[in-house]
């Protein structure tokens, strides 16, 4: 079972950038990252925050959470990265499941969690379904790619009460 640790900036930046860098991302808009456009990419500020997920001493992966800015009226966003080695061995499901109990806990205001993927990105929808998350919507050529094509994106979401009918205990 991972465990979950918050990511602080700027002590992780190093780990943030080799992490980002040293992992292929086939479904977000850049599939690699170099060092500099690791640097760049957010991770946390007044709306963000990132939470790693180890294994031992070992970083598996990385979780963002944007929009928690307006959370009693609005829906954070996930973005969930497994580092290659580890994926399709159950460390997507524990990290999505943990990020919700976690937020659904920290924020009574919170009402919705949403995650959107790519409509391809079969392994983030199966783990999306499994944690109880439910397909909204489909919007039409809204993911753009880094080659300049367009795919369409599909919009999951978690409710409160949906979490607390499913929620561990
Ligand atoms: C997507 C991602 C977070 C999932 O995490 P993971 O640890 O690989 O996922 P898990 O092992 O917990 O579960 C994967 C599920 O998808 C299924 N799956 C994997 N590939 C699949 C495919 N091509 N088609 C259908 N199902 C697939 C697995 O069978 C498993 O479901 P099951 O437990 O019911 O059998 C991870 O693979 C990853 O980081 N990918 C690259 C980054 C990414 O795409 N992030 C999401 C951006 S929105």
């Amino acid at each position: 079972m991972p465990s979950f640790v918050p990511l602080v900036w700027p002590a992780h930046a190093d780990a943030a950038v080799s992490f980002l860098s040293s992992n292929v991302w086939p479904y977000h808009w850049q599939p690699t990252l170099t060092e500099e456009q690791a640097a760049n990419v957010k991770l946390v500020g007044d709306d963000i925050e990132s939470f790693w997920v180890e294994a031992g001493d070992e970083t598996i992966g990385l979780i963002r959470v944007f929009d928690l800015d307006d959370i009693a009226t609005g829906s954070p966003l996930l973005d969930i990265r497994i580092a290659q080695a580890h994926r399709g061995r159950g460390v997507g499901t524990a990290a999505v499941s943990w990020i919700v109990d976690h937020l659904f806990s920290s924020y009574n205001e919170l009402h919705r969690i949403e995650a959107t993927t790519r409509h391809d990105n079969r392994a983030m929808q199966r783990v999306f379904e499994r944690c109880g998350f439910r397909l909204e919507g489909r919007l039409l050529e809204a993911w753009a790619n880094a080659d300049g094509s367009r795919a369409d994106t599909w919009i999951f979401a978690i409710l409160r009460r949906e979490w607390s009918a499913i929620r561990p205990g």
